[in-house]
């Protein structure tokens, strides 16, 4: 049986590391875990049902009302497949603040987990990405890689995005998001986003200046160099 392995990639919010893991897992043949598929969902559920996602033991009580499953591209919360709700900008702001409650991140870390490992152990190469994957999720992860890029490129980027759906969005309003969601990313008590990726070990790639084709050939080439795939 193949051996299987986990990429873990953290970095800022539209650093890339959604698109990046989803080419990646095509090329490899691997699978994809996006974590913050969770953040968003929980965000979803507490906006459909009218929960108050500044009161923390109201939030935590919904965590055992939910599940995810991951099906190839497709996201499902309770069996509902909530793939293209998740990418609306409400769940989205929604998924930071959920994110700091530390009993969330517990209990979404556990999931993860075990998701991850099910995968790696049947032989798969899992990509998982987030915010905390190389830090508290998989520390050991064969991989772990910090993607980011310039506010501006991320803001142009997520302007793109929201736009297909809103088009009252600004480029003024999207840095503004950015600044603000980094900012409680990196700031939070539990498992935040790594301020100093290097010194923790991190290998960091800029793509602000990247294609994605280039992004993907850098990967391949750290796997490479790390003995993990083959030519
Ligand atoms: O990657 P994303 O934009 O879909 O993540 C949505 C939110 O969830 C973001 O504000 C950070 C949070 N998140 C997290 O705290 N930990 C993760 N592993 C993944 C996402």
């Amino acid at each position: 049986m193949k051996k299987g392995f986990i990429i873990a990639i953290d970095g800022p919010l539209a650093s890339g590391k959604g698109t990046i893991a989803k080419r990646l897992a095509a090329v490899l043949q691997g699978v994809d875990l996006y974590t913050g598929a969770m953040y968003r969902g929980l965000a979803l559920f507490c906006l459909e049902h009218s929960i108050d996602m500044e009161n923390a033991s109201s939030v935590i009580d919904q965590l055992s009302k939910i599940t995810f499953k991951y099906q190839k591209d497709k996201i499902f919360l309770n069996d509902t497949d909530v793939t293209q709700k998740l990418q609306e900008p409400e769940p989205a702001a929604g998924s930071s603040v959920v994110g700091v409650i530390p009993e969330v991140r517990q209990d979404f870390v556990k999931r993860q987990r075990i998701l991850g490992l099910e995968q790696m152990e049947a032989g798969n190469i899992v990509i998982v990405e987030g915010r905390d994957i190389g830090t508290v999720v998989f520390p050991d992860a064969a991989l772990r890689l910090y993607l980011t890029a310039s506010e501006e490129v991320r803001a142009k980027r997520r302007l793109a995005q929201y736009k297909e759906q809103d088009s009252s969005w600004t480029f003024e309003k999207v840095l503004e998001d950015i600044r603000e969601r980094d900012t409680r990313d990196k700031e939070r008590k539990t498992d935040p986003l790594a301020s100093n990726p290097e010194k923790l070990g991190y290998t960091v790639l800029d793509n602000s200046e990247m294609s994605e084709e280039q992004t993907i050939d850098a990967v391949i080439r750290m796997l490479k160099e790390r003995n993990l795939i083959h030519d």
